[in-house]
């Protein structure tokens, strides 16, 4: 069975081929990235547009394979911006018809954990999923995936770029604050845990009160990390011990922070859990995770009726 996977629920556009046994046959992809400001969900949907034509053959001649050899075709179906996300199934079910296959849309995030399952070899892991749109504490617990925690507001990548934006450090804010973050100490700013949720919109008000300040932006960075970060390994690790699971992972955008990974294998440790994560171009959005899931659900459930790919008609 080989699956082809179209990912589309932010800014990134990719496409992955990947076989029954979980081989990775093509991974292609393409992203936007804003002349300033944020992502807007229309630009989002004009880049998909405009690159899933474009990535679509070249995945298959990466594969070395004809369009006859793909058995199915899985796409992300959400969460994600609306817009872009109509493209993508819009997308998918015309290349599913063409070709006269079945097709499935799948979860983003449970794509996330279930690629990097893939790639680590971890069994069953309680999962820290974080990026740019999306922070989530998730499981397999009792049958089904089930989300432990998650924001209450906005994503801690979204906070860490809106902070890089506003204080000029650029987008993605992410890997400079990182940087910065080395040469700074702490600062006292707000830690909001709520139940297993956190929230990060008055952390990230409070950080760029410190920078109008004139706070030495090291320590606001440094802060910054300490506290967010803080905030979602102690909602991970109350999940861990609710779930009594053996395994952490780490995925999404935000994974390539070593302070965060520090955090986790520290207290992954403590509970004599296993701690893991998938390679780095694995962690950010792609095909080939879509195309995976595709796979891992068309054995499970079979492919979906046609006329549910559509936003429109999922809302209707
Ligand atoms: O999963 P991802 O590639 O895609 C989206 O969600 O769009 O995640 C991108 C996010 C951005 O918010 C970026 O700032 C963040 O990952 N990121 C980092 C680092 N590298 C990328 N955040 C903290 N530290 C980093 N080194």
């Amino acid at each position: 069975m080989i699956c082809l996977g179209i990912e589309g629920t932010a800014e990134k556009t990719g496409v992955g081929i990947v076989d029954g046994d979980g081989n990775i046959l093509a991974m292609t992809g393409n992203q936007l990235f804003p002349e300033e400001g944020g992502i807007h969900p229309r630009m989002a949907a004009e880049h998909h547009a405009e690159w899933i034509p474009k990535l679509i053959p070249q995945a298959i001649e990466e594969s070395g394979l004809s369009y006859e050899d793909i058995d199915m075709i899985s796409f992300s179906q959400g969460p994600g911006l609306g817009p872009g996300l109509r493209i993508v199934a819009t997308s998918a079910r015309s290349l599913a018809l063409s070709l006269k296959k079945p097709i499935i849309g799948v979860n983003h995030c449970i794509a996330h954990v279930e690629v990097g399952k893939l790639d680590t070899g971890a069994v069953n892991p309680v999962s820290l999923y974080v990026s740019g749109g999306n922070s989530q504490v998730i499981a397999h617990e009792s049958g089904r995936y089930r989300i432990f925690g998650e924001t209450l507001d906005i994503a801690i990548g979204n906070c860490l770029d809106h902070f890089g934006r506003e204080t000029g450090l650029g987008h993605p804010g992410g890997p400079v604050i990182e940087k910065l973050s080395k040469q700074g100490s702490y600062i006292d700013l707000p830690y909001v845990v709520k139940g297993m949720d956190f929230s990060f919109s008055g952390l990230l008000s409070a950080a760029l009160r410190e920078a109008k300040k004139g706070t030495p932006i090291e320590d606001i960075c440094f802060s910054l990390q300490e506290t967010a970060f803080s905030m979602l390994v102690e909602v991970t690790e109350r999940a861990l011990s609710h779930t009594q699971k053996d395994e952490v992972m780490l995925c999404g955008g935000v994974a390539a922070n070593s302070r965060l990974r520090e955090m986790l294998n520290t207290m992954s440790e403590e509970h004599g859990a296993k701690f893991y994560m998938p390679e780095m171009k694995l962690c950010g959005d792609n095909g080939v995770m879509i195309a995976w899931l595709g796979l891992l659900m068309f054995r499970e459930f079979g492919s979906m009726d046609l006329s549910q790919t559509g936003i429109i008609q999922k809302f209707r």
